[in-house]
């Protein structure tokens, strides 16, 4: 792990504006196409991995299913921690790295990796993938957002290994970290473990459209 991507992380959940309360649209429709109407929802425990400041826990607890959730950065943790018990919600937190999570094997219906994996080299978000198919169950669903080649971080520092840069620009506010980008044939290679569901790349536009993102959004189940 990290110890400068960790803080830096930390600096970042102190910044109020990073703390959102919005869910992102796709994370809604994924809840609540699985979960929402399960009657036995209340027995059903989906894990957010890198959850932040918690507003994917949020959702699913508000919606009456168990949350957990994990993230390296304490801040992160400690600021889900408070916003869900302002709400009287509840989740299981903890402080861990995505690439050894302390849980047994199969134990969640359901799991969100949003916007999380692709912090490091693609060595360590192999070991997130082999985690996550790990902790979820056979009958267990997750969904994934991960950066493909497009994004406008793309070659925005210095290429330390095929496709990952350790970003030199701030414009992201990502400078000091290492990002890890992949193409078609590297995400087809790195989910064939699982049954891919559904593999979509969102592209749009920011600030007057001087900047592309682009979205490798994956659902997948075992
Ligand atoms: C872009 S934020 C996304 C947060 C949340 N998933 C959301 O959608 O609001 C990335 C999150 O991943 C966490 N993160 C980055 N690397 C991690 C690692 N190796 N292990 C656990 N969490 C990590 C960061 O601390 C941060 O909270």
């Amino acid at each position: 792990m990290s110890n400068l991507m960790q803080q830096k992380w930390n600096d970042t959940h102190l910044d109020p504006k990073f703390r959102s309360l919005y869910p992102h649209d796709s994370v809604v429709r994924f809840v609540f196409r699985h979960f929402v109407r399960d009657a036995d929802k209340h027995n059903k425990t989906v894990l957010d991995i890198g959850c932040g400041s918690g507003r994917h826990l949020k959702l699913v607890a508000e919606n009456g299913i168990q949350a957990a959730g994990c993230d390296y950065a304490s801040v992160g943790v400690q600021e889900a921690g408070k916003i869900l018990e302002g709400l009287t919600l509840k989740a299981d937190l903890t402080v861990c790295d995505f690439t050894q999570l302390p849980y047994a094997d199969q134990v969640f219906d359901g799991a969100l990796a949003w916007g999380v994996l692709y912090y490091g080299n693609k060595t360590r978000m192999q070991q997130g993938i082999s985690e996550l198919h790990r902790v979820l169950k056979t009958t267990g669903v997750a969904l994934l957002l991960l950066k493909s080649c497009e994004d406008l971080r793309y070659g925005l520092g210095r290429e330390i290994e095929k496709n990952t840069f350790f970003m030199e620009d701030n414009q992201t506010n990502e400078q000091g970290m290492t990002l890890c980008f992949l193409d078609e044939n590297e995400l087809r290679d790195l989910f064939k473990d699982f049954s891919v569901v559904t593999m979509n790349k969102n592209n749009y536009y920011a600030n007057n459209l001087s900047q592309l993102h682009s979205d490798w959004i994956i659902e997948l189940t075992k």
